[in-house]
C-alpha cells in the first residue's frame, strides 16, 4: 500500500489538464457489451477502477486493448454472463453489466455489491427497472439472477434520480422491444456521455440532458467511437487545491457547465475565477477564504463527490459553515481524520459544522474512500509541516497521477511505495 508524504504550505501555481471522467468510463465500458463489434473509447483515464472494469469485461469474454488512453473493446465473443463476487465487491459500478448482458443475452448473473465505506447504497431501482422491462429477477446466494426472453419497453418512474439505475435501464431498454420512458432520470454529464455513445451505436434515445428520457428499442447495436468527457470532480478537486493553498492555477479540459455549482461556491468564498471554454482559472492569492455552506444535490446541484474536498477548504475559512450531504447521509469518513490535522468539525446526522481555524498542522491520516482521500491530500497541501496520507489506493481508483499533477503545480508531494502503510 502506498502513501503520500506532503510538505504543506506551498502556494500552487501554473497549469494542469484534467483526465477523462472515471464515472463516465465506468458506464461507457459496459455499454460496449451491447454491440456485436468493436468500439473505441478515447480519453479514457488510466485508473485502478478502469482496470477493474477491464478485468470484469475480460472474464465475460470481451476482447480489450488499452493503450495511450484509448480503449478498444470488442464484445463479439461473449463466453459467459456472470459477474463474480470477487470482482463486483471491489467496485460497485460492476453492476452496470446487468442491463447490457440481460438485454443482449436474456440472462445475467451479477453478484450483489455488498457493503460500502459509507451508508447503504441500494440497487433496488436498478432491479425495479429491469422488472418493469419484463425481467424475472431472483436473488440466490448473494447473486442477482436476471432472466428474460426479450425485454419490452415500459414506463419507469424513479423515486430518486439514480445515476447507476438510469444508466442500467438506458442500456437495457436500447435493445428492448418497443418504447421505454424514464421519468426522473439522472441528468449527470456522465449519463449524457453514455447517451451520446449509445446513440452512436444505433440506439434511439431522446430527451438528452433532461430528466425525461425516451428510448425506442432497436434490434441491434453496433461498435462506435466515443470521447469520454473530462472529469468534473478531478477539475473541482484541483481548483480547490489552488484555493486552499492561496495559489493561482489554470485547469484545462473541464467543461465549466459540468461544475458550475462548485465554481459558484468558490466565487462566494471569495476566489477570483476566470472561466472560458478552454480553462478555468482560480486565483486565491490575496484573499482570505470565507465560510460558505453547501448542500449536496443531484446534477446540476453541488455534487456529493465534492463534499469532502469542500470541507477541506472550509476548515481554513473565516467563520462557520454547514455542509450537508443529502445524497449519502453519512459520507463523512474524512471528518475525524481532518480533526487529526487540527480542524474543528462536528458531524450530526448528515450535517457537518465546520469552524474555520487559523492553521492546520501536519499529521498521519488515513484514507477511508476515494473522495475522502482527495480531501486529506488537499488539507495536507495547506497544513504546516508534514502530512502523511495513508492508503492512497483509494485515491488511485479515481485520480490519474494526482501527485504528478500536483507536483507540476509546485506542491511538495511524494508517493512512498510500501506494504506497511
Ligand atoms: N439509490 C437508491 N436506490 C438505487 C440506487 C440509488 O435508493 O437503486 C439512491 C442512493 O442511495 C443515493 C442516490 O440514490 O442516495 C443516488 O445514487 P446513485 O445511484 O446516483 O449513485 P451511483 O450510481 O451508485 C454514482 C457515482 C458515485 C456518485 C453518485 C452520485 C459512478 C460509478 N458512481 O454512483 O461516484 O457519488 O453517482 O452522484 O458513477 C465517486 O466517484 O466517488 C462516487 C462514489
Amino acid at each position: 500500500m502506498d502513501k503520500f508524504v506532503i510538505k504543506g504550505g506551498r502556494k500552487l501555481s501554473g497549469e494542469v489538464k484534467v483526465s477523462g471522467a472515471k464515472n463516465a468510463s465506468l458506464a461507457l465500458m459496459p455499454a460496449a457489451l451491447l454491440a456485436d463489434g468493436e468500439s473505441t473509447l478515447t480519453n479514457t483515464p488510466v485508473l485502478n477502477d478502469v482496470y477493474s472494469m477491464i478485468k470484469l469485461l475480460s472474464q465475460l469474454g470481451v476482447e480489450i486493448k488499452f493503450d495511450n488512453h484509448v480503449l478498444n473493446i470488442n464484445a463479439s465473443n461473449i463466453t459467459n454472463q456472470i459477474a463474480p463476487y470477487e470482482l463486483v465487491k471491489k467496485m460497485r459500478a460492476s453492476v452496470y453489466v446487468l442491463g447490457p448482458l440481460l438485454t443482449r443475452f436474456g440472462f445475467a448473473k451479477v453478484s450483489l455489491p455488498g457493503g460500502c465505506a459509507w451508508g447503504p447504497r441500494p440497487i433496488n431501482l436498478h432491479l425495479e427497472g429491469m422488472k418493469k422491462l419484463g425481467a424475472e429477477i431472483s436473488l440466490e446466494e448473494g447473486y442477482i439472477i436476471a432472466k428474460a426472453k426479450k425485454l419490452t419497453g415500459a414506463k419507469i418512474n424513479f423515486d430518486v434520480p439514480s445515476v447507476g439505475a438510469t444508466g442500467n435501464v438506458l442500456m437495457a431498454a436500447s435493445l428492448a422491444k418497443g418504447t421505454t420512458l424514464i421519468n426522473n432520470a439522472a441528468m449527470e454529464p456522465e449519463i449524457t456521455n453514455l447517451i451520446q455513445y449509445l446513440n452512436k451505436m444505433g440506439a434511439r434515445i431522446s430527451g438528452i440532458n433532461s430528466s425525461i428520457l425516451e428510448i425506442e428499442g432497436v434490434d441491434n447495436l453496433y461498435g462506435a467511437e466515443v470521447e469520454t468527457i473530462c472529469d468534473r470532480i478531478e477539475a473541482g478537486t484541483l481548483l480547490i487545491a489552488g484555493a486552499i493553498t492561496k495559489g493561482k492555477i489554470k485547469v484545462f479540459g473541464a467543461d465549466y457547465l459540468h461544475l458550475y455549482s462548485v465554481l459558484a461556491k468558490l466565487e462566494d468564498a471569495g476566489c477570483k475565477l476566470h472561466i472560458n471554454k478552454e480553462f478555468i482559472e482560480v486565483d486565491a492569492s490575496n484573499i482570505s477564504i470565507k465560510s460558505i455552506d453547501v448542500t449536496t444535490n443531484v446534477f446540476p446541484g453541488f455534487p456529493t463527490d465534492m463534499q469532502a474536498q469542500w470541507m477541506a477548504l472550509m476548515t481554513l475559512a473565516d467563520g462557520v459553515s454547514i455542509i450537508q450531504d443529502t445524497i449519502y447521509l453519512d459520507r463523512f469518513g474524512h471528518a475525524p481524520e481532518m480533526l487529526r490535522l487540527g480542524a474543528d468539525i462536528s458531524v450530526h446526522e448528515n450535517r457537518a459544522t465546520v469552524k474555520g481555524v487559523k492553521k492546520l498542522m501536519g499529521a498521519k491520516v488515513m484514507s477511508t474512500d476515494l473522495r475522502a482521500s482527495a480531501s486529506l491530500v488537499l488539507a495536507g497541501l495547506a497544513a504546516e509541516s508534514t502530512t502523511e496520507v495513508l492508503r492512497v489506493y483509494h485515491l488511485d481508483r479515481g485520480y490519474e497521477k494526482m501527485e504528478v499533477k500536483l507536483k507540476t503545480l509546485g506542491a511538495d508531494i511524494e508517493r512512498v511505495t510500501g506494504s506497511e502503510f
